[in-house]
């Protein structure tokens, strides 16, 4: 056939490079419906769910007696139930009914008829409701600090880097998992040089991230995965019930907790039950509030390529966020791996949680060079910083971040290199030359760093386990080094634990310590005038771009 050049050309496009299936249910390629979703149901005998979804007791799962035991307020129910899916999906978007009316009448409805529910909004009314229903009044943003080399160092200057830029979050892992307990002292470390109050993560095996966690060298965890399918739940060695205990272990110890899921898992693990993707999230969050989770990561997050590539798949995605925020979770919503090769793909996708705000937009925005994200790569980069900042400015949305200038990414960058530095040196852990500190100052990512005697940091890292070392020998070392700020910064973190109100909904951090949480400032959205604007100093720093013309200086 002679060929087109028009359609040659298009052929050639990034987004033809992309995967696409149609729907084939069978397989569990259905975003948000499928033939075999059941048709929703309750009924309540002597105070107990005796029948839920389609499903009486004696059939049920795991998942289903988990969530007809921990999930479903049963006072609530039949009354919830009765009302029918158009009419609460319209009250969603009814700037009239407020988010705890809404809060109070989901709570009593099942997993199929939150599918239901979401199915009637499209993707404009989804994200509205999500304007509404986000717990916490400000919106926030997450980071992944990460690089090939897990060089310390440089993840101690990112960190600070991405403080300084506006993550409330962050959060590593390794190349090499023995890495962990360096990694997460440069982070800790350097997380609070760039901003004090900043929270944050090492993603590691569970024992050693529960470890890292009661030592205080972390102060959340975030991958405590759920599955929406059994076989899937028993293929990674869990259940709800290991999840929640899980759960317990680091909330009795004062850290925060999110639980994460997404979309896509269970079609990858080869286990849907022909069940839409959307249901079977729903029975993830419900599995996350049953378990006494304060929140999710969700959106897919690592599955994305898989609702990524049917029809509808990122309707899917907002739709399960905001499932999230229904249940009266704090919500991070993904945006995290990537998943097309096209720009304006990439950028569309986030504007459905950009928009209008949730409680973390990325939960993990790479801030580093793609070449460094340990966690695969993301959606957006270190390199997407200015287009992300004029974003922001182009339509007056906070999406978390500030423009800033280079002098101070040099200045906290240099300064958290020269603490952790000294930090290791106090502790006698493996030694970093000022070269190294250096380079790591300036660099863009570790492609131009130094390279690290790994042998001596593995074996560093094995003595601070070993030795027992803690958030507060942490805190000296930093004393003792002179860095009294970045030791007071460190052991208000710890205090943190102490105190608990971090661990409530959607909590992050200020500056000052003070807490910010979906109980203390909650989302009071309803409708023009109400809920968060950008403005006064916020809106005056989001136009602080680089590369800008200013009247005053022609
Ligand atoms: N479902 C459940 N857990 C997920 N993670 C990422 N995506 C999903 C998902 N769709 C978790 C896994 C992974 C970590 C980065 O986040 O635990 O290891
Ligand atoms: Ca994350």
């Amino acid at each position: 056939m002679k060929r087109s050049k028009r359609i040659e050309t298009l052929d050639r496009r990034p987004v033809n490079l992309d995967g696409y299936i149609n729907e084939w249910p069978e397989m569990g390629f259905a975003a948000m419906k499928s033939p075999y979703d059941p048709e929703p149901s309750i009924r309540i005998e002597d105070g107990k769910i005796v029948e839920l979804d389609g499903r009486v007791r004696e059939e049920f799962d795991f998942i289903d007696q988990f969530i007809a035991d921990y999930a479903i307020r049963i006072d609530r129910a039949e009354k919830s139930m009765s009302v029918s899916s158009l009419d609460i999906a319209r009250m969603i978007v009814d700037i009239h009914v407020s988010r705890k009316e809404i809060l109070e009448l989901v709570s009593g409805i099942t997993p199929a008829k939150m599918t239901e529910v979401i199915n009637h909004l499209n993707v404009v009314e989804l994200m509205m409701g999500m304007q509404k229903m986000r717990a916490r009044k400000t919106p926030g943003n997450q980071a992944h600090i990460t690089n090939l080399k897990d060089d310390p160092v440089q993840i101690a200057a990112d960190a600070a880097e991405g403080a300084l830029r506006g993550f409330a979050e962050e959060e590593t892992t390794m190349g090499v998992a023995r890495y962990a307990p360096l990694s997460s002292m440069a982070l800790l470390i350097g997380s609070q040089i760039g901003r004090p109050g900043v929270l944050t993560q090492c993603s590691a095996e569970e024992a050693t991230e529960l470890e890292l966690g009661i030592r205080g060298l972390t102060t959340y965890a975030e991958t405590l995965s759920v599955y929406g399918t059994e076989k899937v739940f028993i293929d990674g060695d869990d259940t709800p019930y290991s999840k929640a205990f899980l759960n317990s272990a680091y909330a009795s110890r004062g850290l925060k907790v999110r639980f994460t899921s997404g979309s896509g898992s269970e079609v990858l693990m080869g286990s849907s039950e022909k069940k839409s993707m959307l249901y079977l999230e729903c029975r993830c969050l419900y599995a996350t509030k049953g378990a006494g989770s304060q929140g999710i990561q969700n959106g897919s997050v690592s599955c994305i390529g898989v609702p990524g590539a049917v029809p509808g798949g990122i309707r899917e995605v907002i739709g399960e966020n905001l499932v999230a925020a229904l249940l009266g979770l704090e919500c991070a919503s993904s945006n995290d791996q990537s998943f097309s090769n096209s720009d304006m793909r990439r950028t569309a996708r986030t504007m459905l949680q950009f928009l209008p705000g949730t409680d973390f937009i990325f939960s993990g925005y790479a801030a580093e060079p793609n070449y460094d994200n340990m966690f695969a790569g993301s959606n957006f980069d270190a390199e997407d910083f200015d287009d992300y900042n004029v974003l922001q400015r182009d339509m007056q949305v906070d999406g978390g971040l500030r423009p800033v200038t280079e002098e101070e990414v040099i200045r906290v960058r240099n300064k958290a290199g020269k603490a952790v530095q000294a930090v290791f040196r106090q502790l006698g852990l493996s030694p970093i030359s000022d070269g190294q500190v250096e380079a790591v100052t300036y660099a863009h990512g570790s492609k131009d760093t130094l390279p690290r005697d790994v042998t001596a940091d593995l074996m560093a890292a094995e003595d601070v386990l070993k030795r027992g070392i803690t958030g507060v020998d942490v805190v000296k070392a930093l004393a003792q080094a002179g860095y009294r700020d970045v030791a007071e910064s460190v052991l208000n973190m710890l205090k943190q634990r102490v105190v608990g109100d971090y661990m409530q909904t959607s909590a992050i951090l200020d500056k000052e310590f003070h807490v910010l949480s979906g109980v203390n400032t909650p989302n009071d959205y309803m409708g023009p005038g109400t809920g968060y604007r950008v403005d006064g100093e916020r809106w005056e720093e989001i136009k602080r771009i680089p590369h800008i013309i200013n009247p005053q200086d022609i």
